[in-house]
C-alpha cells in the first residue's frame, strides 16, 4: 500500500489519572503507523515540548496555582504544542496520537475546578485556532479502581481529593455522551490486550481504516502461506 497524501489522522486519549492512556497511546501510535504507512507522532500534554516541559513542571510539580492561572497554564501548553508540533505534523500527513488534548482541560479545570466549561473550552479552542481531534478514546474507570492502582509520589493533580475526580470522570463521560461521533468509550478496567484490540476496532471505523487494515490482514496472510514471498517490513505491499 502506498503512504497516501492526504492530511493526517488527529486522535486524543482522555481519561482520569493512572488509566493507561499513555501505554494505549503508544501501542496505537505504532499499530497505526505499521497499517497506514503513515509518520507517527505519539506526544502528550502537558509536556509536549520543551516549552511545555516547564509548563508541565510549574503546574504539576509547584506549590498551590490559582484555578484560572492553572486554566491558562495548561492553555499555553496546548498552544505552542499545537503551533509547533501538532499541526505542522498534521499538514505532513502524520498520524498524531495525544495523551490527553482540550478535553483534559474542560474535565478537569471546568468539572475538577468548577470554572465555568464554555470560558474553559473557548479558551482552548482560541489557543489552539479551533483543532480537534478526528477521534477522542476515553479510558472510563472508577478513580477510586486508578487511584488503587498508582505508584509514586502523586502529584498536585493527583492530590486534589475524591470530589474532584470524580466530577472530572463525569465531565469526560458527558462530553462524550454530547458528542458521538467524534468520542470512543472504552471500560478501562480489563486487561491491556483487551482493551487495546477493542481501540484498534473503534478508531479503524472511524478513520475510515477498516478496508485498510482488511487489506493488510489479507495481505499478511497471504505471505505466510507456503511458497509466498516474503512479506514487506509492515507486512504491507
Ligand atoms: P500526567 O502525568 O500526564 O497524567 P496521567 O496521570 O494521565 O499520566 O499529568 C497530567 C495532569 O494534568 C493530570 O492530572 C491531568 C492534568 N491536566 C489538567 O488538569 N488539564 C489539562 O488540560 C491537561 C492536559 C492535564
Amino acid at each position: 500500500m502506498a503512504v497516501s497524501s492526504a492530511p493526517g489522522f488527529f486522535v486524543s486519549f482522555e481519561g482520569g489519572d493512572g488509566v493507561g492512556k499513555s501505554t494505549h497511546a503508544r501501542l496505537l501510535g505504532e499499530w497505526l503507523g505499521a497499517v497506514t504507512g503513515r509518520e507517527v507522532v505519539v506526544t502528550r500534554e502537558p509536556g509536549g515540548t520543551e516549552f511545555g516541559r516547564e509548563v508541565r513542571r510549574l503546574v504539576l510539580h509547584g506549590d498551590h496555582v490559582d484555578p484560572r492561572a492553572e486554566a491558562l497554564l495548561y492553555a499555553a501548553d496546548r498552544a505552542h504544542h499545537v503551533a509547533t508540533l501538532v499541526r505542522p505534523a498534521l499538514e505532513r500527513g502524520a498520524v498524531v496520537v495525544t495523551d490527553r488534548y482540550l478535553d483534559s482541560s474542560v474535565a478537569y479545570q471546568a468539572g475538577g475546578r468548577e470554572l465555568a466549561e464554555d470560558e474553559v473550552e473557548q479558551l482552548s479552542l482560541w489557543a489552539t485556532r479551533g483543532l480537534l481531534p478526528d477521534v477522542t478514546i476515553l479510558l472510563d474507570l472508577d478513580p477510586v479502581v486508578a487511584e488503587a492502582r498508582r505508584t509514586g509520589e502523586p502529584d498536585r493533580l493527583e492530590r486534589a481529593g475524591d470530589g474532584f475526580h470524580r466530577r472530572t470522570r463525569e465531565a469526560f463521560l458527558r462530553r462524550a455522551a454530547a458528542d458521538p461521533g467524534r468520542w470512543v468509550v472504552i471500560d478501562a478496567g480489563g486487561e491491556v490486550s483487551d482493551i487495546q484490540a477493542q481501540i484498534r476496532v473503534d478508531v479503524a471505523a472511524r478513520l475510515d481504516l477498516t478496508p485498510v487494515v482488511e487489506e493488510a490482514v489479507r495481505v499478511v496472510d497471504a505471505d505466510s502461506l507456503p511458497g509466498a514471498s516474503p512479506a514487506s517490513p509492515e507486512g504491507l505491499s
